[in-house]
């Protein structure tokens, strides 16, 4: 008997929505399996919209707050209520419009949990789904610390994302991409907030210079960081949360109104039947993939957060799901280049990278070369008031760059640039013969590649 469908997508976030799309617009018949009540998965429900939705608010804030250097009288408090309205406002939105796509597109929708059968086939809800290729993407789900519980204070990202109220002082745990996030949230809404985090720096996978960068704005808006911090216990005491950590070889306890555990993502594996259908897991869970994303099952593929690959990003999961999609079609794809991937956290000042950090760049055997560029010395920097810093690495004589390191006003836009230089393998001398806008924030990037060709304009 013929396959119901050629293309058996399970999980209907990032990875697996761009995979039934691509896969329908390449002629496949595509059902896409989605237990939750809304198509968008992490991303859209529990993840990259919301937060970004609630930070917007926040740097609002931040604006009224300092509206007085514009020379704007204005004052104000958040309205929580108001602010999740927004939040829900631009989710329900950004829902409804990939569920109308994937509609247009003629992708069938199961409602149901899936099981991966030989075959493969899936059973969904009970009954058994036929199809040529299934591609595992059920995504990943916060990591709590070993013997903590989620409780009204002690609560994850998706916790923090519906909370009743705006805490009056947050402990987090985690100085990586979502705890640097809430830590900048919670601190514009007025918080006090302590971080927490067990590697020696905050953004400890970003260059030095960043880590150090972000270290000391956090300090500067009053957010107390302890790098270095080995978290002892956790405890709900009902009308607070006591934290004891460790840091420096001294025992310390912070009380507050709730503890954000930041500490990872794991993957979302349970009940899915892969080690019964013989899918290869990796030690930490996450589904083992080949450099085409293939499981170690024939027609069994696997995208996105669940698969064990280096990078958990949203715009990772869409690379992932196109490449999955036209590999399935007979397309010859070449193996994704991780490194040149950008990586972007959208915390105050926000942060964003491309490629390899100096230190990496090094230990790959590289002589380096880098140029640093202060954003004080850009004009629209100074009238938005910001500082951080545009930090390239390249090879030394001229040679291509390697990597684009930023923290500052935009960076989660600038790195778009930074992202085409790196993966076309562009030399400074290139970059420095381009003309940019001014003023305008990209200058920062433009006049880093001037002082790396050897004719800085604004700096030293
Ligand atoms: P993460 O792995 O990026 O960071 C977790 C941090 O917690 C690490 O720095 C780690 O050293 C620290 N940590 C682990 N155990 C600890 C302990 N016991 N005590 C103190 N610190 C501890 O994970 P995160 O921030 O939860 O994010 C999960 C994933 O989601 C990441 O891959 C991240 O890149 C992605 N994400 C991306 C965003 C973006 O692109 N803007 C936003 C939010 C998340």
């Amino acid at each position: 008997m013929a396959d119901a469908y050629d293309v058996l997508v399970v999980g209907a976030g990032t990875g697996g929505y761009s995979t039934a799309l691509r896969a329908a617009q390449l002629g496949k018949r595509v059902a896409l399996v989605e237990r939750d009540d809304r198509l968008g998965g992490t991303c859209l429900l529990r993840g990259c919209i919301p937060t970004k939705a609630l930070l917007q608010s926040a740097a609002v804030m931040d604006t009224v707050n300092r509206a007085q250097e514009w020379g704007i009288k204005a004052s104000g408090d958040p309205d929580w209520s108001a602010v999740r309205a927004f939040e829900d406002k631009i989710v329900d939105k950004l829902v409804k419009g990939v569920t109308g796509l994937i509609k247009t597109r003629g992708i069938t929708v199961l409602k149901g949990t899936a099981k991966l059968l030989p075959g493969p086939a899936l059973e969904v809800d009970g009954q058994r789904v036929d199809a040529t290729d299934v591609v595992i993407a059920t995504g990943s789900a916060p990591r709590l610390l070993p013997g903590v519980e989620v409780t009204d204070r002690v609560i994850t990202s998706d916790e923090a994302l519906a909370y009743d109220r705006i805490p009056g002082s947050a402990v987090v745990i985690g100085a990586g991409a979502v705890g640097l996030e809430f830590a900048s949230l919670y601190r514009s809404l007025g918080a006090e907030v302590t971080l927490l985090e067990a590697l020696p720096g905050l953004a400890p996978l970003e260059d030095e210079d960043v880590s150090a960068e972000i270290a000391k704005a956090f300090r500067r808006r009053g957010i107390k960081a302890s790098p270095g911090a080995s978290v002892k216990d956790i405890a709900d005491t009902d009308d607070a949360v006591d934290v004891t950590f460790e840091a420096d070889g001294k025992a310390e306890r912070v009380t507050a109104d709730i503890c954000l555990v930041a500490i990872g993502r794991g993957p979302v594996t349970e009940g899915l039947g892969l080690e019964d259908a013989g899918v290869a897991l990796h030690e930490k869970g996450f589904v083992s993939v080949d450099g085409q994303l293939r499981t170690n099952v024939e027609h069994v593929w696997a995208v996105g957060d669940v698969a064990n690959t280096p990078l958990q990003l949203a715009h990772v999961a869409f690379t992932e799901g196109y490449a999955v999609a036209e590999r399935i079609a007979g397309e010859t794809v070449p193996d994704i280049d991780y490194v040149n991937i950008p990586r972007v956290t959208y915390c105050t000042p926000e942060i964003a990278s491309v490629g390899l950090t100096a230190a990496q760049a090094k230990d790959a055997g590289s002589k380096v070369a880098t140029a640093h560029l202060d954003f004080r010395g850009i004009g629209k920097a100074n009238m938005l008031g910001e500082g951080g810093f545009v930090k390239v690495v390249s090879e030394q004589g001229g040679g291509p760059v390697l990597g684009v390191h930023m923290i500052g006003p935009h960076v989660t836009d600038l790195i778009a640039e930074a992202m085409l230089i790196t993966n076309w393998e562009a030399v400074p001398a290139e970059v420095a013969a381009l003309i940019h806008p001014h003023p305008s924030l990209s200058e920062a990037i433009g006049e880093a590649h001037l002082a790396l060709a050897g004719k800085p304009l604004h700096t030293a």
